[in-house]
C-alpha cells in the first residue's frame, strides 16, 4: 500500500488506537497491512459516539429493527445439516440466542446514526476512496461457537465488549491483496479466480504458526484483509465490528473501459449463446466481435490513470449496496 500523508489529523482514529498515535498505526500497520491488537480500558471505546448503545445484547435487541442472522450448532441441528446459518425475525433472536446460536446483526449502524457519523470520518481519516463501503456488524453469542479458519476480503476494525474470545491470526502466505472470502475448509478447492493467484500449500486447520490472542472487554483489533484467522470462546461474548470494502485498481479500470465502449452500440447489443447457433452465424458473430475488438485496442490504450482515478467513487460492492437496500426497506416497515 502506499505512504499516504500522516500529518492530517485524525481524532476518531486517535481514539481507536490510544495510546499508539495515528500516524504509527498509518505506517507500522495500515500501510503494511500488519494486524494490530490494543488492549485497554472498555469505557475508552464508549466515548466514540453510538458504541454504548450496544454495550448489551438487550440494548441490542432493542434498537435493532433487521432479520437477524444465526450461525452455528444449533442452526445445524435445526435444519438436519442443511444449512448452519439463516436469518429470522429479530423477535426470535434471543430465543437463538439461548439455543446457542451467535447472532449475527449486519448493518447495525442503519439504527445508531451517532456510529454512522464517526464511520465516515474515519473513512476519510483512513483516505479511502468515496466508493468504499462501510458498515458495522455487531456480533453476540451465549456459550461460544467461533468461526473455522478463513480470510476476508475486507478491513475489520473489531470493538471487543463482552467476554474474553481467542483470535488465532496468521500470515497468509498463499495470496496477496485477495478480492475474495476464502474458507480453509474448502480445501483442497479454490475457487478458479482465486487460483490464478495462489501460491502453495493451505495451512493446516488450526493454524499452527498463528499469534493467538485472546480479546477481552476493551481490546481493540485491527485485521487486515487476507489474514487467516479463527475464533473460539466458551463464553458469552459481545462485539462490534466496522468494515471497510475497498475498489481495487483493477475494478477502477474496468469501470472505465466500460463506460467506453457502452458508447458504441454494438457493445450493448445481448449477447448471444453461440452453442445454439448454426455454424455461418457462429462465424459472424465471431468475426464481429474480432473486428470490434480491433477498432478498441487504441481506445483502451489511451486510457491514463487520471481516467482511473476518476471512477473512484463509483458504488463497487454490489452485494453491500444490495443488502443495504433490502435492509433499509425492512427496516422502514418495522416503522410504521
Ligand atoms: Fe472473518
Amino acid at each position: 500500500m502506499e505512504s499516504i500523508n500522516v500529518a492530517l489529523e485524525s481524532p476518531t482514529l486517535s481514539r481507536m488506537v490510544t495510546p499508539m498515535k495515528p500516524s504509527d498505526f498509518l505506517k507500522n500497520h495500515w500501510e503494511k497491512s500488519k494486524h494490530l491488537v490494543l488492549h485497554g480500558d472498555v469505557q475508552r471505546f464508549y466515548e466514540l459516539p453510538g458504541i454504548s448503545d450496544v454495550e448489551s445484547l438487550e440494548n441490542v435487541l432493542a434498537i435493532y429493527k433487521n432479520p437477524v442472522m444465526v450461525v452455528g450448532e444449533a442452526v445445524i441441528e435445526e435444519t438436519g445439516g442443511i444449512a448452519d446459518r439463516f436469518l429470522v425475525d429479530v423477535s426470535e433472536a434471543r430465543e437463538w440466542y439461548e439455543k446457542g446460536a451467535a447472532l449475527e446483526f449486519d448493518f447495525s449502524d442503519m439504527f445508531l446514526p451517532q456510529l454512522r457519523s464517526w464511520m465516515g470520518k474515519l473513512k476519510n481519516e483512513l483516505q479511502l476512496p468515496p466508493g468504499a463501503g462501510v458498515k458495522a456488524i455487531v456480533y453476540a453469542a451465549k456459550n461460544g461457537g467461533g468461526f473455522k479458519a478463513h480470510f476476508d476480503a475486507y478491513t475489520n476494525f473489531i470493538f471487543h465488549l463482552k467476554g474474553t474470545k481467542t483470535w488465532k491470526l496468521s500470515e497468509n502466505k498463499n495470496v496477496v491483496n485477495p478480492v475474495q472470502h476464502y474458507d480453509l475448509v474448502e480445501k483442497p478447492y479454490i475457487p478458479e479466480e482465486l487460483s490464478t493467484y495462489w501460491q502453495g500449500e493451505h495451512p493446516e486447520d488450526s493454524l499452527p504458526e498463528a499469534d493467538i490472542v485472546n480479546l477481552v472487554p476493551g481490546s481493540f483489533l485491527y485485521l487486515p484483509r487476507g489474514v487467516w484467522h479463527s475464533t473460539s470462546s466458551s463464553e458469552a461474548t459481545l462485539s462490534l465490528n466496522i468494515t471497510f470494502t475497498h475498489p481495487v485498481w483493477a475494478e477502477l479500470l474496468v469501470a472505465e473501459i466500460r463506460s467506453r465502449l457502452v458508447k458504441n452500440e454494438i457493445w450493448r447489443e445481448l449477447a448471444v449463446n453461440i452453442n445454439f447457433l448454426d455454424e455461418k452465424s457462429k462465424q459472424e458473430v465471431l468475426h464481429k466481435l474480432d473486428t470490434e475488438l480491433k477498432k478498441i485496442s487504441d481506445n483502451i490504450s489511451s486510457i491514463k490513470a487520471e481516467d482511473i482515478l476518476t471512477r473512484d467513487s463509483e458504488d463497487f460492492d454490489l452485494y453491500h449496496i444490495t443488502q443495504a437496500v433490502f435492509r433499509q426497506s425492512l427496516a422502514s416497515k418495522h416503522m410504521y
